[in-house]
């Protein structure tokens, strides 16, 4: 029985518990929120022992295996620190941290005192993501072409939450640009070129963002976020002799059709009860019980690729977290 325990009970945190308890061998032990009336009536609906009013009080919690950091962006640094420093493993949510310096600092602490790390890079784990890799890997679409992806829906304009707002982290890129630089990555892998653009909005982050990255022998990927339309957030993934479509949402999809150049198609559906977070959080308990100290499905190293591209990203936009983006 692996124990879990949450930093951070907003919006994700609940979706997160409620798929914990569709699995047999894991269960919400401790809840921390930096209030304790929170935490207990997160605790309370998800059945969790322990609460606490502050999240450096998690890391005593008597019965504590793993905690998921479920706070903005800008926390997910400190939070993890704050638990790998405890000796506490972590799966912390995307963005890792607010840059590549944050991230390797996290990796070297999760290395120096022996504990699992993980980035909650969901969709990696999701059967539609392994069935992509599977059909490429078995040539069924030929030599690899090129990645399309998007992901854009009408944000509700409230500078007081983290979307438009820069003091938390907010914009496009770091929230869900991040999903389609992830498939490209994880497809093609490192690019050769990143061109990027960016409408920055009132409150100074991306509202929308556009990017077109090239890798060698012609590949290409084209990638789109925005805050400001609900865009059809499909995925293709391009082949000489074929194309995969991930079908909407494409970063939490239940179904892909690989459409052959002679017009035929073939659909692959993955039903699912639940959000789609179990998968994520087998692969931790898998992790935990054999003594492992990192994925191998998305490792440190993919992590680090990630954020870098984010940070190359940013660069080329011109956004920069200044309160965050620790130099040193
Ligand atoms: N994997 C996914 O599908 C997915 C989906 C959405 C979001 N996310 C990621 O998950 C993280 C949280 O997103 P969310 O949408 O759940 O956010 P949210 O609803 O705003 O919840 C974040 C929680 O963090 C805590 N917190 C700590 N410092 C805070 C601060 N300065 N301002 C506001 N809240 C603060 C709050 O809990 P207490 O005050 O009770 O401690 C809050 O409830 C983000 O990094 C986001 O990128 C992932």
């Amino acid at each position: 029985m692996t124990r879990w325990g949450i930093i951070g009970p907003g919006r994700i945190a609940h979706k997160f518990a409620q798929d914990l308890t569709q699995i047999a061998d894991a269960k919400l032990t401790a809840v921390a929120s930096r209030d304790l009336e929170r935490a207990q009536a997160f605790a309370q609906e998800y059945g969790a022992t322990f609460t606490y009013g502050s999240y450096e009080e998690i890391v005593n919690c008597p019965e504590l295996d793993v905690v998921y950091i479920a706070s903005p962006h800008i926390g997910h640094f400190e939070h993890t620190l704050l638990c790998l420093n405890a000796g506490i493993a972590v799966l912390c949510e995307k963005p890792f941290a607010m840059n590549t310096t944050q991230v390797n600092k996290m990796i070297h602490v999760a290395r120096e005192k022996n504990v699992f790390l993980m980035e909650a890079l969901w969709t990696r784990f999701l059967p539609t993501t392994l069935k992509t890799l599977e059909i490429i890997a078995s040539g069924a679409i030929g030599k690899l072409l090129g990645v399309k992806a998007d992901f854009g829906f009408k944000a509700p304009y409230d500078v007081t939450k983290r979307t438009f707002n820069k003091a938390l982290g907010g914009g496009a890129l770091l929230d869900i640009g991040i999903y389609p630089l992830f498939l490209s990555y994880l497809i093609l892998g490192k690019p050769a070129k990143i061109t990027a653009q960016a409408i920055l909005g009132e409150t100074k982050v991306d509202e929308s963002i556009g990017m077109i990255l090239t890798y060698d022998e012609g590949r290409f990927a084209f990638l789109d976020a925005t805050f400001m339309a609900e865009t059809t957030c499909e995925a293709f993934v391009y082949g000489e002799k074929g194309r995969i479509r991930i079908h909407p949402r494409w970063h939490e999809s239940k179904d892909l059709t690989v459409e052959y150049e002679d017009k035929t198609t073939e659909t692959f559906t993955f039903d699912r009860p639940t959000w789609g977070y179990q998968y994520e959080i087998e692969e931790v308990n898998a992790c935990l019980a054999e003594g492992k100290l990192e994925s191998a499905i998305w490792s440190l190293s993919d992590s680090i690729n990630l954020i870098s591209l984010l940070d190359a990203v940013r660069n080329e936009i011109g956004l920069v977290y200044k309160e965050f983006d620790i130099t040193e």
